[in-house]
């Protein structure tokens, strides 16, 4: 990982005490230092170890449901070690500091709430919750009778998790409700994804199409860096603290 390069300038601290929307895509960089491997880092990357065609597609599923329902147990369990560290709490810190504020997350670990985010959109789904296969039902809870998947308790078929696969769509009103904080966001913050998947890497653009200011957090370049107005190249643990500090610190 490079070194960090954290030059927060005084017309950053500016737009942001001054934003009356301010509009947050994380990925998960964010939760890198919480313990969560990321995807797609060359060691250490989800990607790296596993084929994605095998765990996260809804054909995989079909072909071998037991198989990514274990792969999800196993990611659950490292979630749930998990605590939110001081960049998802300085997203909260921001939250309770401007007028409004949305964070849309590609994350599934649920840290943004348990840090005290409140108006957060989980494109990507929740990995604390399974749906049934057939009728789409949620539930936070299922029977452990070893049966894998276990069974959805209304009709008998098998339940995955609540998550979305290669090849699906995000939930409608997540996106939707995206596309307008997008749109009417005065600053957007891109922070550790590597704004490859769409439709989530089309939205800071959306954004800038729409007159945002675009800052990207992130120890590394991606296709977004570019058109990035700020670039705070470092871990979004010590990035968003400062930067929280920098703008309210009197
Ligand atoms: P990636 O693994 O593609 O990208 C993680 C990004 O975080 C990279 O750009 C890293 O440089 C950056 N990063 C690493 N450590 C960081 C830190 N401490 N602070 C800030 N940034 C850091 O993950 P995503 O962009 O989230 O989808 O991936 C998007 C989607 O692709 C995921 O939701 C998942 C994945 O395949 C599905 O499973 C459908």
């Amino acid at each position: 990982m490079p070194e960090p390069n954290i030059i927060i300038l005084p017309q950053l601290v500016e737009r942001l005490k001054n934003a009356g929307h301010v509009a947050v895509l994380t990925g998960a960089g964010i939760s890198a230092e919480s313990g969560i491997p990321t995807f797609r880092d060359t060691e250490k990357g989800i990607w790296a170890r596993f084929n994605a065609e095998e765990v996260a597609t809804p054909e995989a599923f079909e072909r071998n449901p037991t198989l990514v329902w274990q792969w999800y147990e196993e990611r659950r369990k490292v979630i749930a070690e998990a605590r939110p560290n001081p960049g998802h709490m300085a997203l909260a810190h921001i939250e309770a500091r401007v007028p409004r504020f949305t964070l849309i997350t590609q994350n599934i670990d649920g840290l943004h709430r348990v840090a005290g985010s409140r108006n957060v959109l989980e494109l990507h789904g929740n990995i604390h919750r399974a749906r049934c296969a057939e009728e789409g039902t949620t539930v936070e809870e299922w029977p452990d009778d070893g049966e894998v998947p276990p069974r959805c308790a209304r009709c008998g078929a098998m339940l995955r998790p609540d998550v979305v696969w290669f090849g699906e769509v995000p939930p409608v009103a997540e996106l939707n409700a995206s596309m307008v904080a997008a749109r009417e966001a005065d600053l957007f913050l891109s922070i550790g994804t590597s704004a490859l998947v769409v439709p989530a890497a089309s939205l800071p653009y959306h954004a800038l199409q729409h007159g945002a200011t675009l800052v990207e957090v992130n120890p590394e370049d991606t296709p977004l860096t570019k058109y990035a107005s700020h670039v705070l190249q470092g871990p979004a643990g010590e990035v968003l603290p400062r930067l929280v500090a920098a703008t309210w610190s009197e």
